[in-house]
């Protein structure tokens, strides 16, 4: 590790003394040659690892158009709407180029169904997180994040996530224009809610004259398996749903997906991007889309299967460090009884790159391209990890 790094970047970022050079699939090196198994993938955006030939033949397509405005039309663009369309039981799509300007595209449609009907507000759940723009910080309840920027957007009204007796007094009480939740919680410490929970609560807002978008910008585009985080309850019809993250392979895209209802609900000159859903980024994705249709889906619940029982396994291995071992697909958390950060800590310097998004949570969200030796390798590295403080607890 290098532990002399500096620079002029604003320091937003506690960022680890290692300056990352070279990678290839699931493996990263370091600028003094030391490997890590990447098993949190750039937080979950590099979808197809490192190098992958597909990504690499988009980027050495020097006749490629990079950037048009969306003042016109462009062939890929075109695509990747129809694409989406496709796995999406018909969707619209407005590009943008971060989870959060998705969301913030997403907040302005709620605010617009709902205006003609005298209803603006917006439920939110209880450890949430949409991004850090005032609209989204606005719409994501965490108190550190919110208190130093207040006052906040309002009209958002937090609730208790997974809970269907909150969600129903809530919308009884507010009256509101739309629900904002994740399918997962991911910074959240990759919370799962209750079975039936989703397609309950779909039913109970849609039933409340509401609209729900699905913030799919972390468990969306492959991640758990399915399409969308949500599907694990079947087709929900939700009227928006945001993607972002792993759809770009690296390339920042995201785009709020709007059902048919409400596809006409903005009218031009409501919103606007430079950069969204450009030639190149929507190449990109189109190139993750293509992996994921031929077989990726597939590989990803296999590898998921091969995980969660190994993470159970180590789980078995050391109960008094493990409390839960959750998640679906290539998005996995694990409660820990300790203090996580010192084990990511002690895991990076083994040669593995995991994050703590909680105090007692740490995350996994490895490149869907990961095979069983990669989690084999991160299983060790955890479990050594493990031992060592089983070592040190028993020696303290
Ligand atoms: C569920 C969710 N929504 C929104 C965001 C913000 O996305 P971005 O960082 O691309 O703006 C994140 C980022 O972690 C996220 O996990």
């Amino acid at each position: 590790m290098n532990s002399t790094v500096q620079s002029h970047l604003v320091g937003v970022y506690k960022r680890y003394p290692v300056i990352l050079s070279a990678g290839e699939g699931a493996e990263v090196w370091d600028s003094e040659g030391r490997h890590y198994w990447d098993f949190l993938a750039g937080i979950g955006v590099n979808s197809l690892g490192y190098h992958h030939p597909d990504i690499q033949r988009i980027l050495q397509d020097a006749s490629a158009l990079m950037h048009t405005s969306n003042l016109f039309w462009h062939q890929p663009g075109i695509e990747l709407s129809e694409r989406i369309a496709g796995i999406s039981g018909g969707m619209w799509s407005l590009w943008s180029n971060s989870g959060t300007e998705a969301n913030e595209a997403g907040i302005k449609l709620m605010r617009r169904i709902g205006h003609p009907l005298g209803r603006h507000h917006i439920l939110t759940m209880h450890g949430g997180f949409h991004g850090r723009t005032l609209g989204s910080l606005s719409a994501t309840p965490v108190r550190r994040y919110q208190e130093p920027f207040e006052p906040l957007v309002p009209g958002f009204v937090p609730i208790t996530y997974g809970d269907l007796d909150s969600l129903a007094e809530a919308l009884a009480r507010w009256q509101p224009a739309g629900v904002i939740m994740e399918p997962i919680q991911g910074e959240g410490g990759i919370v799962v809610p209750p079975p039936g929970y989703l397609s309950e609560a779909v039913r109970m807002i849609h039933q409340a004259g509401a609209v729900i978008l699905f913030d799919e910008v972390q468990s969306g585009m492959g991640r758990t398996g399915q399409w969308f985080g949500y599907q694990v309850e079947g087709e929900l019809e939700p009227d928006l749903i945001t993607v972002a993250k792993g759809m770009g392979a690296g390339m920042p895209i995201g785009g709020l997906l709007v059902s048919a209802k409400w596809a006409q609900a903005f009218e031009p000159g409501d919103h606007g991007t430079t950069f969204g859903g450009n030639p190149l980024a929507s190449k990109m994705a189109l190139a993750v889309i293509d992996w994921l249709d031929h077989g990726g889906l597939e590989h990803i619940r296999q590898m998921g299967t091969v995980m969660q029982s190994q993470l159970r396994a180590l789980q078995n291995r050391y109960p008094d460090l493990i409390r839960e071992v959750r998640g679906r697909g290539l998005m996995w958390g694990i409660k820990t009884s300790v203090p996580a950060a010192p084990i990511v800590q002690q895991a990076l310097s083994l040669g593995l790159i995991i994050n703590a998004p909680q105090s007692h949570v740490i995350r996994m969200l490895p490149p869907f391209v990961i095979d069983e030796t990669a989690i084999a390798a991160c299983c060790t590295i955890l479990g050594t990890v493990l031992d060592q403080m089983t070592q040190q607890q028993m020696s303290g």
